[in-house]
């Protein structure tokens, strides 16, 4: 069945969530996680910006998109453990947060409003399809990132696993090997 693009959109920000909880708490290859978290900011902020936000006021929350992205990229250049890795996790943390809260109270509502059930589940397809093809063009399989994932593991935590189990190999691993290895490791 397809999914409306509430569904689809909240719980990109549960796995969003996961993440910044993982790079808090230091648990897990932090550098696998912020590349994991890049990847699927970047896709769903496009995916939001191509596909769900023309048609309604959301010039503001463009501009977030922005600024997430800029401190986006600073975490990927900052070594984790320092000081500056810290303060930048802090500040995106804050920025999407705000952003995210004020998307689910205020953006998504007014969208529900104005395009209806049918319309919502005609959006989620189009934000999926969009977001798919922003994550290929990052270089993430389409397995890597799927569509509701927040029942399913981050890459960050099957690499936590197969580091446990001591699989050879594991650091070129994509998510999907990752859960191949550790399934015949069983
Ligand atoms: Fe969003
Ligand atoms: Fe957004």
């Amino acid at each position: 069945m397809a999914t409306d693009v509430i569904t689809l959109i909240t719980s990109d920000h549960r796995t969003v969530e996961s993440l910044f909880q993982r790079l808090k708490k230091q648990e897990g290859d932090p550098s696998a996680t912020v590349a994991e978290l890049h990847a699927l900011l970047i896709a769903h902020a496009r995916a939001e910006e191509d596909r769900v936000y023309p048609g309604i006021d959301a010039h503001h929350s463009v501009e977030e998109h922005k600024e997430a992205e800029i401190l986006l990229d600073a975490l990927v250049r900052a070594q984790p453990g320092t000081p500056e890795f810290r303060k930048t996790l802090d500040k995106l943390i804050k920025s999407v947060t705000r952003h995210v809260e004020e998307e689910e109270s205020r953006i998504l509502p007014a969208l529900a409003k104005s395009v209806g059930e049918k319309g919502l589940v005609e959006l989620g397809k189009a934000f999926k399809e969009r977001r798919a093809e922003e994550l290929k063009a990052l270089g993430v399989p389409k397995q890597a990132a799927p569509v509701g994932s927040r029942e399913g593991v981050t890459k960050a935590e099957l690499y936590e696993k197969a580091k446990k189990a001591d699989i050879p190999g594991r650091s070129h691993m994509g998510k999907k090997e990752l859960a191949d290895a550790l399934r015949h490791a069983k």
